[in-house]
């Protein structure tokens, strides 16, 4: 989970408890993407994975951008911001994250908006790196099959965050966890892991009945302390509902769901006005980190998933402890999968990943 919540120690406790911690990399450069990791492992030695973007990125469009200033330049005078925000940073490069990547020997690593080169995946393959992709509908699922990832992270309309879509319209993808999961597991011969409004061992038990070998959660651990999220936006989550929530593009360029504030509902006529990924999050960099520093969500990214009312303020390891129970009673004692282990060509030969089709 990029953009705050998803920090080093939340990764570390998801895999303590025996999940698998995710380590949002798609923004950070070499050195504190090697920070990051050793953060991590400072925390755990269990296995946990890192997410990378594969985004096209926008070309800076210079009557978007004077737009998007037009339009953000109130609430950066509300906010007491100079008319100008920042110059864009320098973005991190896909081979530079790559690097640290195999230096840190991570043993699986996920993409979202697509997937990398085949060179890139082939070389992450060689170096015993499992692969996941995220689709959001079953044109994707295809692509990333072909592609050669080795899981597809069915992303549900439900989902908090970025929108994974890569092909066609965001709004294409906007297909539920429950249809989602059966099409993928039906069509994809690759194990299939459900995200987006699992929020408890109900849906954790739900997903594996619809043919998925596993789960992905975000919503679910943003108001646990672990979480970077601001205490602001943590005491919001519980207070939402799935008409709380909406898709926007004013925060990064690219859609995501988020919970609506002023910002969101101020700008949502102009979407379509606003510059592409990643310009757009630059653009209004500098009011969310003065939103954070004033605790106004009013202009904060509160991205949150359609189950943010299931949040809870409990460490992530009581809250997989007792998903896990759930899920277990739910299913039946011994349904549930082991926690994983290393994936195969990670590790030692004793330790391979259980066959998917055991696991449905
Ligand atoms: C705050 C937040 C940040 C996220 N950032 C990323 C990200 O950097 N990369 C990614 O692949 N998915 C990201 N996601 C999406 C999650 O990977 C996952 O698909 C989603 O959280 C699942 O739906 P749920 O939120 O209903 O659990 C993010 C989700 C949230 C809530």
């Amino acid at each position: 989970m990029a953009g705050g919540p998803g920090t080093p120690q939340l990764v570390a406790a998801v895999s303590n408890a025996g999940g698998l911690g995710c380590l949002a990399g798609g923004y950070l450069h070499a050195e504190p993407l090697r920070q990051a990791i050793d953060t991590v492992r400072a925390l755990t030695d269990q296995p946990f994975a890192v997410n990378l973007s594969a985004a096209p990125l926008a070309k800076p469009d210079p009557v978007r951008i004077a737009r998007a200033q037009e339009l953000l330049a109130p609430f950066r005078a509300e906010l007491g911001l100079p008319p100008e925000p920042p110059p864009v940073p320098e973005l991190p490069g896909f081979d530079e994250q790559l690097d640290v990547i195999l230096e840190a020997q991570i043993p699986v690593v996920s993409f979202v908006f697509g997937a990398p080169d085949a060179a890139y995946l082939n070389l992450l393959h060689e170096a015993g790196i499992t692969l996941m992709g995220t689709a959001t509908h079953l044109l994707e699922a295809i692509v990333l099959e072909e592609s050669g990832v080795d899981f597809i992270v069915a992303q549900g309309a439900e989902a908090g965050g970025h929108r994974g879509a890569f092909v066609g319209h965001a709004e294409q993808g906007m297909v539920g966890a429950m249809t989602l999961t059966p099409l993928l597991a039906k069509h994809i011969a690759i194990p299939i892991i459900t995200a987006g409004g699992v929020m408890d061992g109900r849906s954790i038990a739900a997903a594996q009945m619809l043919g998925a070998v596993g789960v992905q959660m975000g919503t679910a651990f943003l108001a646990c302390p672990e979480s970077g999220a601001h205490p602001a936006y943590k005491a919001l989550l519980s207070q939402g509902s799935e008409i709380a929530t909406t898709l926007t593009r004013i925060f990064t360029g690219r859609y995501g769901r988020v919970l609506r504030n002023r910002l969101v509902n101020e700008l949502h006529a102009h979407e379509a006005e606003l510059p592409g990924f990643p310009l757009q999050l630059f653009l209004t960099q500098d009011i969310r980190q003065a939103a954070a520093e004033q605790g106004l969500t009013d202009f904060m990214a509160l991205w949150a998933g359609q189950g943010c009312h299931l949040c809870e303020d409990r460490p992530a390891a009581a809250l997989i402890a007792a998903w896990v129970e759930q899920a277990t009673a739910l299913l039946g004692a011994g349904t549930l999968p082991e926690p994983l282990p290393m994936p195969e060509s990670a590790s030692s030969a004793e330790d391979q990943w259980p066959d998917p089709a055991s696991l449905i």
